[in-house]
């Protein structure tokens, strides 16, 4: 069915802007009084509402009354959000000054979360799951990406992906599904961390593939979870098997993005730590520079050098890396906002990384723009200039949200 959606104050569609580099807020396309027409859940066209009406005058109208902003949805490339439990207790240390990898070393970390996530049996796993995919959705964020990792077994890693096809069954939200096996070496495999690859390469790569569960591979790569080489010789292997591969790179320390970049990685993501040298290999290469700035406020850090990714010519792309231990706010806008703040990044560069470029980092290139062909994913801001949205960094939220142009 056809219908045309409109007027809205502004229509920012996103087009035109390339997908990697520095942008400037004079290249945003800006359609005043602007409409979107679709069908079967694809945009048709984007233009003038008065102009789309008159020329299509039996149309089905489905009007927004009061002043509205319309982008795209949001694409969230990196979370954590299929987990059990909470890390209160680690944040408490954290903010008392202990740091994430002392805390880790001490039994807390990535493996409280572990314990807490093999404990949950599917059903609830899917349920905790889809609450946080809600919440994401009611806040402009059409595309989810979720990994696995807080399972670190073959049971345990194939419950969280299960729980995550469950969950995109019950959603109207897309979920994208990643397994993250690697996230550390579990404290109960008997082997060495390049034993726990191969076993997870012989073991549950193939399971994945075969059920379908998921087609893309991530791995950690940092002194408390799996060196350069061995995470290339995993990723290598796990290209060979047909999945798209993406790294956990630079956060605390170097090495992870120069893997990536030699593993053809989708995106690295973090990259906290990263210098000149990673910065200009990024800008250089194909691999999207995934940055996760509710990682630096939920663990009191610095910033992904974004202002100098972009100014070197990378694509950036902005995530929430929503999870239990370094990231447990999950608000992509306000942290995106903050950043972008801190950063001195415009609207333009916020946006391109929270939709188009962000999509691109999942391979997606039927959304994150408002244009003729590409999925009617959408979202309207109650107010009447663009520029209200980082502004109020994050207070102000969409209260319209469509999926393949279905209002939720
Ligand atoms: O992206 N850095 C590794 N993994 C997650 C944190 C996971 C956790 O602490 O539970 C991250 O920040
Ligand atoms: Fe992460």
């Amino acid at each position: 069915m056809k219908k045309l959606i409109g007027p809205f104050a502004q229509i920012l569609p996103l087009t035109g802007l390339p997908l990697k580099g520095a942008l400037k807020d004079e290249q945003l396309q800006i359609i005043p009084q602007g409409g979107v027409l679709v069908e079967d859940g694809l945009i048709q066209a984007v233009g003038d509402f008065e102009k789309l009406r008159s020329a299509n005058p039996s149309v089905q109208i489905e009007e927004i009354t009061g002043s509205h902003i319309l982008l795209p949805g949001f694409v969230d490339c990196h979370t954590h959000i299929c987990f059990a439990g909470s890390r209160a207790k680690d944040y408490a240390l954290r903010t008392a000054g202990k740091t994430y990898l002392e805390i880790a070393k001490a039994g807390g970390g990535i493996w409280d979360s572990v314990t807490q996530t093999r404990a949950a049996d599917e059903a609830v796993l899917t349920d905790l799951l889809l609450k946080r995919v809600q919440r994401h959705l009611a806040e402009g964020v059409t595309t989810i990406e979720v990994k696995s990792g807080y399972g670190l077994s073959i049971e345990g890693e194939s419950k969280q992906l299960k729980a995550i096809k469950a969950a995109a069954d019950k959603t109207h939200a897309n979920l994208v599904a990643t397994c993250l096996a690697a996230h550390m070496l579990p404290k109960d495999f008997d082997g060495t961390h390049q034993e726990y690859l191969n076993h997870i390469l012989q073991n549950l790569l193939p399971a994945i593939k075969q059920q379908r569960l998921a087609n893309r591979v991530d791995i950690f790569i940092e002194e408390s979870a799996f060196n350069a080489s061995d995470a290339l010789n995993y990723l290598s292997k796990a290209k060979q098997m047909g999945f798209e591969v993406t790294v956990h790179a630079d956060q605390f320390t170097t090495g992870g993005s120069e893997v990536a970049i030699k593993a053809r990685a989708v995106s690295a993501d973090h990259l906290e730590a990263s210098t000149d040298y990673e910065i200009n290999m990024l800008a250089k290469s194909d691999t999207v520079a995934v940055t996760l700035p509710g990682a630096s406020l939920g663990l009191g850090m610095s910033y992904a050098p974004a202002r100098k990714l972009l100014d070197a010519g990378a694509c950036l792309a902005i995530a929430s890396d929503w999870n239990p231990g370094s990231a447990p706010m999950g608000d992509l806008l306000m942290q995106a906002a903050v950043m972008g703040a801190a950063e001195k990044l415009c609207a333009a560069e916020v946006f391109a990384g929270l939709t188009f470029r962000a999509a691109s980092a999942l391979k997606l290139n039927d959304r994150g723009i408002l244009a003729k062909g590409k999925l009617a994913d959408m979202q309207a801001y109650p107010c009447d200039d663009y520029r209200e949205i980082l502004y109020q960094q994050g207070k102000l939220k969409p209260d319209k949200v469509w999926v393949s142009g279905i209002k939720n």
